[in-house]
């Protein structure tokens, strides 16, 4: 199979860019576009370091082929901050001590910003599920899910005050 030009949207832009066969959505992003926020751990689908979102799901970037997603919507870490100012998770995660390393941290506040979309208000119980697919090996968790509770809680008032 030849190289092809793949479209998509990332972060809101429309973006083009030449993919040889086999290659991975994170691929794309990292080597072709130079968004590296996404992370390369495991490159299996189970370490959660790749996470992205595709047309706000989250998904394991590794796993995905690239040519699979053409003219469908890409979010990355990059996108999340508006005007250089952190969104509400992104803040959480720093105020609650949420990272160390950082290499699980993007995708991390990727499966949170799908969390907190299809749910504001999550149980711990509902943030152990939708991190659960997600490896960091320095924080322990407790400080993760603090910071996603504190980052629910804060969309919610930002809501209120609108
Ligand atoms: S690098 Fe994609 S899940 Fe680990
Ligand atoms: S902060 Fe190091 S792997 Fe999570």
């Amino acid at each position: 199979m030849p190289s092809q030009i793949v479209s998509l949207v990332v972060n809101g832009e429309p973006r083009e860019f030449i993919a040889a066969p086999g290659m991975t959505l994170l691929a794309g992003l990292r080597e072709s576009l130079g968004l590296t926020a996404a992370k390369r751990g495991c490159g299996q689908g189970t370490c959660g370091s790749c996470t992205v979102l595709v047309e706000g799901q989250a998904r394991a970037a590794c796993l995905v082929a690239v040519e699979t997603v053409a003219g469908l919507s890409v979010s990355t870490l990059e996108g999340v901050a508006t005007g250089g100012e952190l969104d509400a998770v992104q803040s959480s995660f720093v105020d609650n001590f949420a990272t160390q390393c950082g290499f699980c941290t993007a995708g991390m506040i990727m499966v949170t910003e799908a969390l907190l979309d299809r749910d504001p208000d999550p149980s711990e119980e509902d943030v152990a599920e939708a991190i659960s697919g997600n490896v960091c090996r320095c924080t322990g968790y407790q400080p993760i899910v603090i910071a996603i509770l504190d980052a629910a809680r804060r969309r919610r008032e930002e809501r209120a005050s609108r």
